[in-house]
């Protein structure tokens, strides 16, 4: 439980209280926290330079069992993002104290120059996401997240944001969601059971859901996914999730690659590159948690979301390099490569998102290319747009929710590299160079003239080591970005 709490703190007993602690000014109004970062600087090795820590105990001061100071460094470098990290890094330190109740002070927003609204929201986020354990596999739970964490705030302002608060909660739910499903191992997630636990879910939010298997996408002609899915035992899905408000009159179609794990098929991915390939779905999974969300949320535009869910396997029964297949389009694609399977099951799904709904706009989101981790590396995903407007809007939503987006160019001529001797299209390149954007334009050819954007998040979607407010494993990039892009359109 998470919460904005006006505490006296001469007079309640506290378990454990945490301060942010700027190295070069200070950045509180409250005295008495004023006079604790005070003491606490007199201590020769805590001078509040970044990740610096110290903990005090039973101070007279006030009633709080220990009193924990977590250094931010200097005042210039101070910026949102620092605030959703400390408020992480607390969570997270107390956890490994197994502390189960935690009070953290709110610097003055005045002070920092920022507005309360923005701080606050990062500092909730961090809290929950950095309260976030996944341990589900493990026999002996280790790390238990704290039971009770307040934030110190006045008790006007625990009226004012009390409903900040509770999106928050909800858009936090939504990114945990889809770290856990990004973290379950194929074992856990194939087809079949990926989009049932997504339909009940989806349900339970009161979201219309329709789930093509796979005998409706052999009569609908969904040649892709079904090229794709042909080498495993698991038969795809294609789940379609809507929240459809009363009075909404623009729709917005989303849709995210759902592979629940990528061998490569035939053009196996090498031993180092099959590691972590249950991230392949990472796309499907924050899609899904943000319809999940957006319907929690009650948000007042009509939002699809369009799932492919297949597993890419080898079996003698799987798609060939060199195979030609019919696209749900009509276009014809030859299978260059078995392994560029992403952008197959989405041109499907992206051309019956257009041709069922007319969206207004479409956005896709997937683990697409190995080559946008080597131009952007891991932390920044790939946006690509021909929508200046629509760039513009995610790659500062990115800045706002540190979900960060770079956009990367789609040149026309580029387009001549994925031509085929045969088919109307290969789906792989003819160079190895600029894969992210070949990739892109690939989608491109299925769009027509909606606006639509295509977010590569193969880089951050996956996080190899913990950090201030993730644990290893899914970070659930892409649902605080799109929930913040929604409430712009
Ligand atoms: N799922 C991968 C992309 C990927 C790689 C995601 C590493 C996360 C981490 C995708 O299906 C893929 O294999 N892409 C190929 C495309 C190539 C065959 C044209 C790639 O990036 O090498
Ligand atoms: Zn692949
Ligand atoms: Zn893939």
């Amino acid at each position: 439980m998470i919460h904005l709490k006006s505490v006296d703190l001469k007079k309640e007993k506290i378990e454990s209280l945490v301060i942010p602690v700027c190295e070069d000014k200070n950045i509180f109004e409250d005295n008495i926290i004023i006079s604790l970062i005070k003491e606490a600087k007199k201590i020769k090795e805590f001078k509040g330079g970044k990740d610096d820590e110290l903990v005090f105990y039973n101070l007279t001061e006030v009633r709080a069992e220990r009193v924990i100071f977590i250094g931010l460094g200097k005042f210039e470098k101070i910026d949102i993002e620092t605030f959703r990290a400390a408020a992480g890094k607390a969570v997270k330190e107390s956890i490994k104290k197994k502390l189960s109740n935690v009070l953290i002070a709110v610097p003055s927003a005045k002070k920092i120059n920022m507005e309360m609204t923005s701080l606050l929201a990062a500092m909730l986020e961090g809290s929950y996401l950095g309260n976030h354990v996944f341990d589900k596999y493990k026999k002996e739970k280790k790390h238990t997240p704290v039971k009770k964490i307040n934030f110190l705030v006045t008790p006007e302002e625990t009226r004012k944001y009390s409903r900040l608060s509770s999106r928050i909660k909800t858009i936090c739910q939504g990114t945990i969601l889809a770290r856990e499903w990004v973290s379950t191992p194929s074992n856990d997630k194939r087809p079949e059971h990926f989009s049932r636990s997504i339909v009940s879910l989806a349900r339970k939010a009161n979201l219309k859901v329709t789930v093509l298997g796979e005998k409706e996408l052999k009569q609908k002609k969904f040649g892709a996914i079904l090229a794709v899915a042909a080498g495993s035992e698991s038969n795809p899905r294609l789940v379609v999730l809507e929240h459809h408000p009363k009075g909404s009159k623009k729709t917005v179609v989303l849709v995210g690659k759902g592979v629940t794990f990528d061998s490569g098929g035939i053009n196996l991915k090498s031993s180092a590159g099959l590691t972590e390939m249950k991230l392949d779905m990472s796309g499907a999974a924050s899609v899904a948690a943000t319809l999940i969300t957006a319907a929690e949320l009650k948000s007042k535009l009509r939002v699809v979301g369009i799932l492919p869910i297949v597993e890419n396997m080898v079996s003698g029964n799987a798609s060939r390099p060199g195979d030609i297949i019919k696209t749900y389009d009509g276009k014809t694609v030859e299978i260059g490569n078995t392994d560029a399977e992403g952008r197959l099951i989405l041109i499907d799904a992206i051309s019956y998102g257009i041709k069922k709904y007319k969206p207004r706009i479409l956005i896709d989101m997937a683990t697409l290319t190995g080559a946008c981790i080597v131009a952007l590396g891991e932390k920044i995903a790939g946006t690509f747009s021909f929508d200046d407007k629509l760039a513009e809007d995610i790659i500062l939503s990115g800045q706002k929710t540190h979900e960060r987006c770079w956009r990367l160019p789609m040149p026309e001529e580029y387009k001549e590299l994925l031509k085929s001797d045969f088919a109307d299209l290969n789906n792989m390149s003819s160079t190895h160079y600029g894969g992210a954007i070949t990739a892109a334009l690939f989608l491109s050819e299925f769009v027509k003239d909606t606006r639509w954007a295509h977010i590569d998040i193969a880089g951050p979607a996956y996080a190899k080591k913990e950090s201030a407010y993730c644990g290893a494993g899914g970070t659930g990039f892409g649902v605080r970005l799109l929930c913040d892009v929604l409430d712009k359109l």
